[in-house]
């Protein structure tokens, strides 16, 4: 989603917001700009398109000033015009904003009637207007800001620039994440560490509904019911900001790399090596009556292999819902029940309102999240984090299976908690915990072969992905990672709904990708397998040495991924499909890291 970047500053300001604007890029953006004050006037540079475009601009017509704002827009409320790009001017004011203003076309027709000209279809305008509105009857630039906040209703975050006040930035959060940066007679304003990054490591995020008013030296942060409060300023280490490629070419490249060291990290948090147990901290699992896992997009399909893991091994019932249609219907809630956010960045909205809503039912609740300082991870009553590191790639690779390996920590814990298993076979599935990082780099050498297939893969119309068991979850997540940075049509099915439906696709031009790791649906898959080439499908088997050895004669390529116990295999078995996705998308010559029309963090509903 939209990025904001905000700096007082005592130094050529531009490269600076442009610096700061390319480490935002990961969040999915269409157009750009930066607004600065030019001898006490407002400027302003914008571009449709990608930053070197507006790089292109501020080459041809340099913006010479030390304080400034900055922006990567998503479009929501018009397309992806130079007009629509952020910042939005009205008189004094320019505007960057992230969100939705929900009730602009009510405040357009209010200020329209008022003789104000709008020049854009964006709900952000209405701000800009506002806010000059406001300071034109005399008001000080916070209470101007203050008065034009009230007039809002929606989710947003805003940084604002006012001609005559130089080196002062306002800025507020209504639902979006913004952060203040401390540096040495310079603030920051972002929408992530990662963005203030460059400039400093001394950070306080925001509470919802705070605003604040950045000069040189002081940043005065206000609450929502005006009073002036102090946000704790935490030092942001290096990893966390950290956004190299290194020899890689794209950032899911990169991360899909990173994921024997990502889980590893993740799989320590949550297991005693020298016990052999599994340590899932705040939550007793032997009194749970269910758990609620809401969650979006490679977040839900996490949950749903956890679904099956933890009530497999722990019989405990587990929901799984896509939180966009969780937060709208009627779901019947008891307090008995623990509720999982699962949420990479922890800021997705759909997400959180659907948290929210458990909360407000009265059920405890826990967030596996990858963004510790995150929304949903401040609100959760117990936090889980992820440790695989930032993750850049707008395709979500290394923080899926690290929120796999937490669900098969809780498994284990709640298995324990519920006496299902005893000590010695807790200590078993710890261990195989422990050894999945191991099997995910050997599954990550099979990069070669699976480059092979993707040259073929790409001239493909369709793809169809099958699994049972933990593999059907998986078969979505390999036909969303495929559509999503490749284009390609894609389609994830339970292998045993494809006489229901699904076969009528099968034809020589539809590559059939089949996860079938030896296990007890193996058989059963592997009928699906000559179901679909006796009518001319061409298969692509991806197993383990023993599935190789008992498949059917015919599929067009066999995988070998290694043998993994079935507690891990989906583990295993991801890093063959998301590097599928990567090659035919790098074959196709798309753009891996930021796909058209996606946004890493989607913080609007
Ligand atoms: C797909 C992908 C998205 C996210 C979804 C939820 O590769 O990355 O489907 O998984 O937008 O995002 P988070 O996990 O941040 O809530």
């Amino acid at each position: 989603m939209c990025g904001i970047i905000g700096i007082v500053g005592t130094k050529p300001v531009a490269e600076r917001l442009i610096e700061s604007l390319k480490r935002l890029e990961y969040r999915g953006y269409d157009s750009a700009g930066i607004a600065a004050q030019v001898n006490g006037v407002l400027e302003r540079r914008r571009a449709p398109g990608k930053l070197r475009e507006l790089e292109a601009v501020l080459a041809a017509h340099p913006l010479n000033a030390t304080t400034g704002i900055g922006h990567t827009r998503w479009a929501t409320h018009g397309a992806p015009t130079e007009a629509n790009a952020h910042p939005h001017i009205a008189g004094r004011v320019a505007v960057v904003h992230n969100g939705i203003i929900e009730n602009f076309a009510e405040l357009k027709a209010e200020l329209q009637a008022a003789g104000r000209v709008f020049e854009s279809q964006t709900d952000t305008e209405v701000v800009a207007h506002l806010l000059d509105q406001a300071l034109s009857t005399g008001l000080e630039p916070l209470e101007a800001f203050e008065a034009t906040l009230k007039r809002l209703s929606g989710a947003f975050a805003l940084c604002v620039l006012i001609s005559g006040e130089d080196d002062v930035i306002l800025a507020a959060r209504n639902g979006p994440p913004l952060a203040v940066g401390y540096g040495q007679g310079e603030m920051f304003i972002g929408s992530d560490g990662l963005a203030l990054g460059p400039f400093t490591n001394r950070v306080s995020y925001l509470e919802d509904g705070d605003h604040v008013i950045a000069t040189h030296d002081r940043a005065r942060i206000f609450n929502a019911s005006g009073t002036e409060v102090v946000r704790e300023i935490k030092t942001v280490p290096a990893s966390a900001v950290l956004m190299e490629k290194g020899n890689y070419r794209h950032f899911m490249e990169k991360e899909i790399h990173d994921q024997p060291e990502g889980c590893q990290r993740t799989i320590a948090a949550y297991v005693d090596t020298l016990t052999g147990r599994a340590t899932i901290a705040g939550v007793d699992f032997s009194t749970l009556e269910r758990i609620q896992i809401v969650a979006c997009g490679t977040s839900y399909i996490a949950g749903m292999i956890g679904r099956y893991l933890i009530e497999q091994l722990a019989d405990l019932p587990v929901d799984v819902e896509i939180a966009s249609e969780f937060r709208y219907r009627q779901p019947a809630l008891r307090p008995g029940a623990l509720a999982i956010a699962m949420s990479q960045s922890g800021e997705t909205a759909d997400t959180l309102a659907a948290f929210r809503h458990c909360a407000a039912a009265g059920m405890k609740t826990a967030a596996i999240v990858n963004a510790t300082e995150s929304t949903i991870a401040r609100e959760a009553d117990v936090v889980w984090p992820i440790h695989c590191g930032p993750e850049i790639g707008v395709a979500s690779t290394k923080a899926f299976t690290a929120q796999v390996s937490v669900m098969i920590a809780i498994a284990i814990a709640a298995a324990r908690d519920r006496n299902r298993i005893d000590a010695a076979e807790e200590q078993r599935l710890v261990r195989v915990l422990i050894e999945a990082p191991r099997l995910i780099a050997e599954a990550i050498n099979l990069e070669g072969s699976i480059k092979d297939i993707a040259v073929e893969i790409a001239k493909a119309r369709d793809v169809l992905f099958l699994g049972r068991g933990p593999m059907s979850a998986l078969a979505l997540e390999g036909a969303l990672k495929l559509k999503e940075i490749s284009y390609i049509h894609a389609e994830g099915y339970a292998a045993g709904e494809l006489k229901h439906g699904p076969i009528a696709l099968v034809d020589e031009a539809t590559p059939i990708i089949i996860l079938a790791p030896y296990d007890s649906w193996f058989e059963k898959s592997a009928s699906n397998m000559s179901e679909v080439m006796a009518r001319g499908g061409q298969v692509v088997f991806i197993t383990d040495p023993d599935g190789a050895k008992h498949a059917p004669a015919g599929a067009r390529v066999v995988v070998t991924a290694p043998a993994s116990d079935p507690l891990v295999s989906a583990l295993v078995m991801s890093a063959p499909i998301q590097l599928l996705a990567y090659h035919v998308a790098v074959v196709k010559g798309a753009d891996v890291d930021q796909p058209r029309n996606l946004a890493k963090s989607v913080t609007v509903e």
